[in-house]
């Protein structure tokens, strides 16, 4: 009964999808929760509102303007009522009008009248997922804070193969009961993240870095709080800001990340390696700004410490999450570094990928894993980081047993 109590609003809007919904409603109604039902005219084409009826155990409502309704739940006690709002499936055409802030049916008044979360689980063809209209709007309702869950790749029932499926309704439940109503998968466990770059100094005013943001470190941090953990963050140089709740520990040098790690691992549960963290280190730093002309224009390097290996060679009882950010035979190398470094999971990010890696807001990532000596794999995107942060923090608490 883990949604017990909880108030669902199932929008269901037109798509061929809409029979998966009717299963999401059992599931919900089987956990606990309390479900009503809003239906678009475009869903009535393909599922009736008796099957939500039946199921749900309450009246279904499809109308704006309904006087049975308006005397119950009319579209305003419907929005207060709600502790969340989850559009599934979330047609084209519906989105389209959400990101528009039209208020022309219950349905599209409905969400800009609540003051709940709104989720939506697009199903659609590929193609006009693909199209830069559905793009655009995409952006608008993300950044209005309107959380996108799926699509899914696969066949589709337009013959078609690509994103756009609705995702599973076992995989819906799971991230309401995740990330909606916060089954606190990792409370009263602590959580060390690095983020961001290293810089590593060549003289008071140059140095040695790369093109980390910080933004996939930062979004895991904010994704394992969001989980109930207690989360430090231990950041190279950048300019985001710190995810609500989380301790941050600023640093400059592959060398004081390392320090600041390891006086945080303590009592930690899990570490995560997402730093672009610099392989080497100029070997001597000069104290004074080098001038021109330099004698000798060759900067010597030598090897900083892998923090990574140094955290699973000396604390084995942390799980240890490691990324592996590569330009070309992304598995086989990411797969080398799983067992190199002996971590549970490695993220492997193709980072020459467009609209992926360095500074983007959105990546793939592939997770490589070994089970009984054999490597397993999951994909997660092209997505927002936040939303491939949640996916990878999940994956984490499986791995580890956290359930
Ligand atoms: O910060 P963003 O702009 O959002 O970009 C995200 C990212 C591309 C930086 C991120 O997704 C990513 O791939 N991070 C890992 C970058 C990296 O240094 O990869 P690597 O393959 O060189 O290192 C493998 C692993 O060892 C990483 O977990 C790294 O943190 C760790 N490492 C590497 C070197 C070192 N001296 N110490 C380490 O701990």
């Amino acid at each position: 009964m883990g949604l017990k109590d909880k108030k669902i609003l199932l929008a269901v809007s037109g798509g061929i999808a809409a029979y998966k919904s009717a299963e999401l409603c059992r599931q919900f109604i089987r956990e606990g929760a309390s479900v009503r039902v809003v239906m678009t005219r475009g869903a009535l084409a393909f599922i009736t509102p008796m099957t939500f009826q039946a199921l749900s155990g309450n009246p279904v409502h499809t109308e704006l303007l309904d006087p049975a309704a308006e005397a119950a739940m009319g579209h305003i006690e419907l929005a207060r009522w709600a502790d969340l709002v989850l559009i599934a499936p979330a047609s084209a055409g519906f989105l389209a009008r959400l990101a528009a802030g039209m208020a022309d049916d219950l349905l599209s008044t409905l969400c800009l009248a609540t003051s709940a979360p709104v989720v939506a689980a697009p199903a659609m063809n590929q193609q006009m997922w693909a199209n830069a209209a559905t793009r655009d709007n995409m952006e608008r309702l993300q950044s209005r804070g309107i959380a996108l869950w799926g699509p899914a790749s696969g066949d589709q029932a337009c013959g078609e193969v690509g994103p756009g499926r609705m995702l599973e309704p076992s995989d819906i439940l799971d991230r309401v009961r995740d990330e909606c109503f916060g089954r606190p998968l990792l409370k009263g466990r602590k959580v060390v993240i690095t983020a961001g770059p290293t810089r590593e100094a060549i003289d008071p005013v140059r140095y040695v870095s790369n093109h980390s943001s910080g933004k996939m470190g930062f979004a895991l941090a904010e994704a394992a709080r969001a989980l109930g953990a207690e989360v430090v963050l231990v950041a190279g140089p950048v300019s985001l800001a710190t995810p609500a709740g989380c301790t941050r520990i600023d640093v400059e040098s592959a060398r004081e990340m390392l320090a600041a790690v390891e006086s945080s691992l303590g009592d930690a549960a899990l570490f995560i390696g997402c730093a672009a963290v610099a392989d080497f280190r100029p070997r001597e730093v000069a104290d004074q700004k080098l001038k021109k002309p330099v004698q000798n224009p060759v900067l010597e390097l030598e090897e900083n410490p892998d923090i990574l290996a140094t955290v699973t060679a000396r604390y084995p009882e942390v799980f240890s999450v490691g990324f592996a950010a590569e330009t070309g035979n992304l598995l086989e190398h990411a797969a080398a570094k799983l067992d190199k470094k002996k971590v549970g999971l490695i993220c492997a990010n193709d980072v020459t990928a467009a609209d992926s890696g360095f500074n983007s807001d959105k990546n793939t990532i592939v997770a490589l894993w070994r089970s009984s000596g054999e490597l397993r794999q999951s994909r997660f995107g092209p997505d927002h980081k936040k939303t491939i942060a949640g996916n990878i923090i999940r994956l984490t608490a499986e791995l580890a047993g956290w359930q």
